[in-house]
C-alpha cells in the first residue's frame, strides 16, 4: 500500500509533538487511515538543534517550500499570519497540495483568500487544541442554525487566571510558568491581550454562522488589568473570572467579543481550570453542546493535526468553511450588548462619594443589583464594588466616563462584564 507522504514544516512544540505521535501510534494510525502516513520530509530553522526526535530516513528541507513537489500533504506548524508560514501554505494550495495547519492567526486573517484555491485545507488544531471543536461545528452540528458560542479559548490566560486565584501569585510570575510549559505563543502578548482567543473565535464564528468576519473589527480586551483584588471580589460574589470568546447570531446581526468576564461559580465554564479550554455551542435543533479539553501543548495539538491527516487520507474533506459561499451579515457593535456589569472603583473614603457615583448610574438609567465595601479608612483610598442589573454597554460606558472624572475616584475604574 502506498503511504501518504507528508512534509512537516516547523519542529517546535507542535511539530515535534506531531512527529512523536505519528511514530508512537503508527500502527493504529495506519489502521484508521487505511494506509501508512509517512513523514517524508521536515523543515525548521536550525538543523543543528537537539529536539529529542528520531529523524533518520527523513529528508531535511532547508526551504520548506521544497517539500511541496515531493509530498502529498504539507503540514504547516511554523506559525504567524505572514512570512514563511503564509508563503508555504499559499504555495502548496496553489500547487493543489492539501495543507494541514494549526495556524489560527493565518486562518483568521487570510482564511477567505486561502479558501479561494479550492484545495483541501484542514485546521482542527487551530482552535482549542485537542478538542474537536471544528469537527463538532462543521459536521456534528451541520443541520443546526448555531446561535451562540461561548469559549475559553486560550490556555495561557486560563492557566494564569486559575493559578492567580488558587495560589495568590503575581501575573508576571505565572506568565513565565506558562511560557516554560509551552502554552504561550512565541509572542505572549497575543495570548494575554486576547488576540489569540479572537483568532480562534473568528474561525468558529465563520463556521458556525456562515457569515464572513472582519477580524480587525472584533472588540478584544485581554487579562493584563485583571488584578488579585478583582479575583477576590469575584470569588466573594460567587463568580470566577475567565477570558471568554463570545459570539452570537441574532436577527440584528453577528456580534463577536473577547474580554474577561465573570461567570457564576457553579457554571460549566467556571469549572474549566488551568490550561484547559472549553467551547459551548447552542444549536437550534441540538440545544447546548459543551466540550472541554486541553487547548494547548504538544500532545493535544498533535492529536488534532493527525486527526486531520487521517481525514485527508480517507478522502474526507468539506469546503473550508463548511459551505461553498459565505453571506455577509451586519456586525453588531459592542455598544449594543446588554448585560450586567461588575464595577470596581478606588475612591477616597468620604461622605457623598457613593451618592455621586450612583447618581451617574441613575442619570444613565442604570439600576444597581448589589454593592460591597469592606472596612472604613476615612480620607484614604478604599475599593468599592457595584454590580448592576442589565443595561447596555453604551450606557455603562457613558456613566463610567462621568464617574472616572469625579475627584474622589482615584484610578481608572475596572469594568468586567457578567455573563449568565
Ligand atoms: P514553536 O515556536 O514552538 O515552533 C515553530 C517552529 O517553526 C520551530 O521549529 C522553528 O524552527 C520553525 N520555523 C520558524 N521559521 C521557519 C522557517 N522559515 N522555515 C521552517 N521552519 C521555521 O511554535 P509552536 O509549535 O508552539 O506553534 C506552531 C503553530 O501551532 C502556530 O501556528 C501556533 O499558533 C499553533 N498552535 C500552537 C499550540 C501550542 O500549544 N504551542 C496549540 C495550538 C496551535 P526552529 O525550531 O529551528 O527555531
Ligand atoms: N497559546 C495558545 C494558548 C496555544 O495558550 O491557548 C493554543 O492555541
Amino acid at each position: 500500500v502506498r503511504p501518504l507522504n507528508i512534509g512537516i514544516a516547523g519542529l517546535g512544540t507542535v511539530g515535534a509533538g506531531t512527529v512523536r505521535l505519528l511514530q508512537d501510534n503508527a500502527a493504529l494510525i495506519t489502521a484508521r487511515a487505511g494506509r501508512p502516513i509517512r513523514i517524508a520530509a521536515v523543515s525548521a530553522r536550525d538543523r543543528a538543534r537537539e529536539r529529542g526526535l528520531n529523524l533518520s530516513g527523513i529528508v531535511w528541507a532547508h526551504d520548506p517550500q521544497d517539500m511541496i513537489a515531493n509530498c502529498d500533504v504539507i503540514v504547516e506548524l511554523i506559525g504567524g499570519a505572514e512570512g514563511p508560514a503564509r508563503d508555504l501554505v499559499e504555495a502548496a494550495l496553489a500547487a493543489g497540495t492539501p495543507v494541514v495547519t494549526a495556524n489560527k492567526a493565518l486562518l483568521a486573517l487570510h482564511g477567505a483568500t486561502l479558501a479561494a484555491h479550492g484545495t483541501p485545507l484542514a485546521f482542527e488544531a487551530a482552535v482549542a487544541g485537542g478538542i474537536p471543536a471544528i469537527k463538532t461545528l462543521r459536521e456534528g452540528l451541520a443541520a443546526n442554525q448555531v446561535t451562540r458560542i461561548a469559549g475559553i479559548l486560550n490556555g495561557t490566560c486560563n492557566y494564569i487566571l486559575t493559578t492567580m486565584r488558587e495560589e495568590g501569585r503575581d501575573f508576571a510570575a505565572v506568565l513565565a510558568d506558562a511560557q516554560a510549559l509551552g502554552y504561550a505563543e512565541a509572542d505572549p502578548a497575543f495570548d494575554i491581550d486576547g488576540v489569540d482567543a479572537a483568532h480562534k473565535l473568528a474561525i468558529l464564528a465563520v463556521l458556525a454562522f456562515g457569515h464572513p468576519v472582519d477580524f480587525a473589527a472584533i472588540p478584544v480586551e485581554g487579562i493584563r488589568r485583571v488584578s488579585a483584588l478583582d479575583i477576590a471580589f469575584a470569588t466573594e460574589l460567587g463568580y470566577r473570572i475567565k477570558l471568554l470568546g463570545l459570539a452570537a447570531c441574532t436577527p440584528a446581526g453577528v456580534q463577536l467579543r473577547v474580554h474577561p468576564a465573570m461567570v457564576p461559580a457553579a457554571s460549566l465554564l467556571a469549572g474549566v481550570e488551568g490550561v484547559f479550554n472549553a467551547v459551548l455551542f447552542e444549536g437550534d435543533a441540538a440545544g447546548p453542546i459543551f466540550l472541554q479539553g486541553r487547548g494547548a501543548g504538544a500532545g493535544p495539538t498533535a492529536s488534532a493535526v493527525v486527526a486531520d491527516l487521517i481525514d485527508l487520507v480517507r478522502g474526507r474533506h468539506l469546503p473550508i468553511w463548511g459551505q461553498a459561499a459565505l453571506t455577509p451579515a451586519r456586525a453588531v457593535p459592542l455598544a449594543e450588548h446588554v448585560g450586567a456589569y461588575f464595577l470596581r472603583l478606588m475612591v477616597t473614603d468620604q461622605p457623598g462619594v457613593l451618592a455621586d457615583v450612583t447618581s451617574a448610574l441613575r442619570d444613565h438609567g442604570i439600576s444597581l443589583a448589589s454593592m460591597l465595601q469592606h472596612g472604613r479608612k476615612p480620607g484614604e483610598a478604599v475599593p468599592i464594588v457595584l454590580v448592576t442589573h442589565e443595561c447596555s454597554d453604551a450606557a455603562i460606558a457613558a456613566a463610567l466616563g462621568v464617574i472616572a472624572a469625579q475627584e474622589a475616584v482615584l484610578e481608572a475604574p475596572t469594568l468586567i462584564r457578567i455573563e449568565p
